[in-house]
């Protein structure tokens, strides 16, 4: 795979009930090794197609990058009920083709983004040992990280909300909402680059 001159700065917007059936398709398509690499675990067919079709519906945020207009990567926040101070668990996505281009990294901005808006204090990660990629992406945003022979956790600590923080998010919400119901693409990113993987 051929490496990109810089990193792009993908549209990241919620993913709402009309895109649900886009996020099951989404799922469906994933090899089976992005799949376990993605769920810890080798899933068949009907249980990706059933997590995928309650995950909008789930009291969890789900968050798509669409790169090239197209979705690309998902990035699920669910927080966990009960839990004080606030916790939430993170779950990240980007199909093979688009790896290493940075779209990890812009997602889990925007789940840290929308975790401190809703006064999150611990964020919490899980991959699998051999998942270098996951664990290059928790180094580069200083998450704290515990190895176990089975499985790396690591935890995250969203800053605390701002006035600015919250109308970005409100406003993102907003626009992404319509996106979602007209299927509206995002306009060109002037920095993304012109070679793009298919
Ligand atoms: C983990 C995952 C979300 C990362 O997405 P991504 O778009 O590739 O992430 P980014 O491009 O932002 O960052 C990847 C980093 O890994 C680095 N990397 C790639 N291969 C590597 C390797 N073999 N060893 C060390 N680092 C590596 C890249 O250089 C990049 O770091 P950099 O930005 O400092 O250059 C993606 O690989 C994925 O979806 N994997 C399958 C599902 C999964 O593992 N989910 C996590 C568990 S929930």
């Amino acid at each position: 795979m051929h490496r990109l001159p810089q990193k792009m700065r993908p549209e990241i917007r919620r993913l709402w009930k009309a895109d649900e059936d886009m996020l099951v398709a989404y799922f469906l398509k994933l090899d089976s090794d992005t799949r376990r690499l993605r769920f810890c675990a080798s899933v068949s067919d009907t249980r990706v197609e059933a997590y995928a079709r309650n995950l909008i519906n789930s009291d969890a945020l789900v968050f798509g990058a669409f790169p090239d207009g197209k979705l690309r990567g998902v990035a699920e926040l669910c927080i966990l009920p009960d839990s004080l101070p606030r916790r939430a668990e993170v779950a990240l996505l980007v199909e093979p083709d688009w790896q290493d281009y940075g779209l990890g990294d812009a997602l889990l901005h925007r789940v840290v983004a929308a975790a401190q808006n809703r006064l999150v204090h611990t964020l919490e990660m899980s991959w699998l040992p051999e998942n270098k990629r996951m664990q290059a992406l928790a180094e580069k945003n200083h998450a704290i990280m515990g190895f176990d022979p089975d499985d790396v956790e690591a935890t995250l600590d969203p800053p605390s909300p701002t006035p600015l923080s919250i109308i970005e998010e409100v406003v993102a919400d907003s626009r992404s909402y319509l996106r979602s119901i007209y299927h509206v693409k995002a306009p060109a990113d002037p920095v993304r680059p012109e070679v793009a993987p298919h």
